[in-house]
């Protein structure tokens, strides 16, 4: 275990039994489809590679990064779009990945900007979920993992852009971010 980390909450072997559970069921909702797959840079590249090889489902990949407006770590207001889809969307099934969802804030605008361009079906799915710190109304179609409020890293996930390749998401130690 990397010694930044408090604690192992979800360990290799764990994610990749639910990521493969959770690829079926979206083999099974795009049968006969072929859905637009967009991950959501950075943070959930690692969850989308795994989510993808594990889909039986043919599917177009595209990708697109974004960040809510606003001071400090807490995210608010609106999307700012960084890098957006090369895919025109209209009449597409679009399923959005992404690693974690907090205030809310980012999927909502995001779906809302995503519905504007009149796809067939917007749906998300997310590798964590932490409902205890929903600030906008947004409840993903397909949820990997719901936990408490932690400062998790690993499997993607970052503390100033470390810690993403680990294969496991790990509780970062106080020490780490306090200091
Ligand atoms: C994270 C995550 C979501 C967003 C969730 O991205 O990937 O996009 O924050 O937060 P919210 O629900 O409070 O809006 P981050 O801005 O950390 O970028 P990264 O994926 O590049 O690390």
């Amino acid at each position: 275990m990397n010694s930044d980390c408090e604690r192992i909450l979800l360990d290799e072997k764990t994610i990749q039994a639910r990521v493969k559970e959770v690829a079926a069921q979206l083999d099974k909702l795009y049968e006969g489809r072929k859905p637009v797959v967009v991950c959501i840079l950075k943070g959930s590249v690692v969850f989308f590679v795994d989510l993808i090889r594990n889909m039986k489902t043919p599917c177009e990949l595209d990708f697109m990064a974004v960040s809510s407006y606003g001071a400090g770590t807490a995210s608010t207001g609106e999307l700012k779009v960084k890098k957006d889809l090369a895919a025109d969307i209209t009449g597409r099934d679009v399923l959005i990945v992404e690693d974690i969802i907090d205030s809310g804030n980012t999927l909502y605008h995001l779906k809302k900007m995503l519905n504007a361009r009149a796809p067939a079906s917007v749906n998300i799915v997310t590798l964590l979920d932490k409902p205890s710190r929903r600030q906008a109304p947004m409840e993903p179609e397909y949820t990997c993992f719901e936990i408490e409020d932690e400062f998790v890293i690993g499997y993607g996930l970052d503390y100033t852009e470390d810690y993403r390749n680990l294969p496991y998401v790990g509780i970062l130690k106080r020490s780490v971010y306090e200091k």
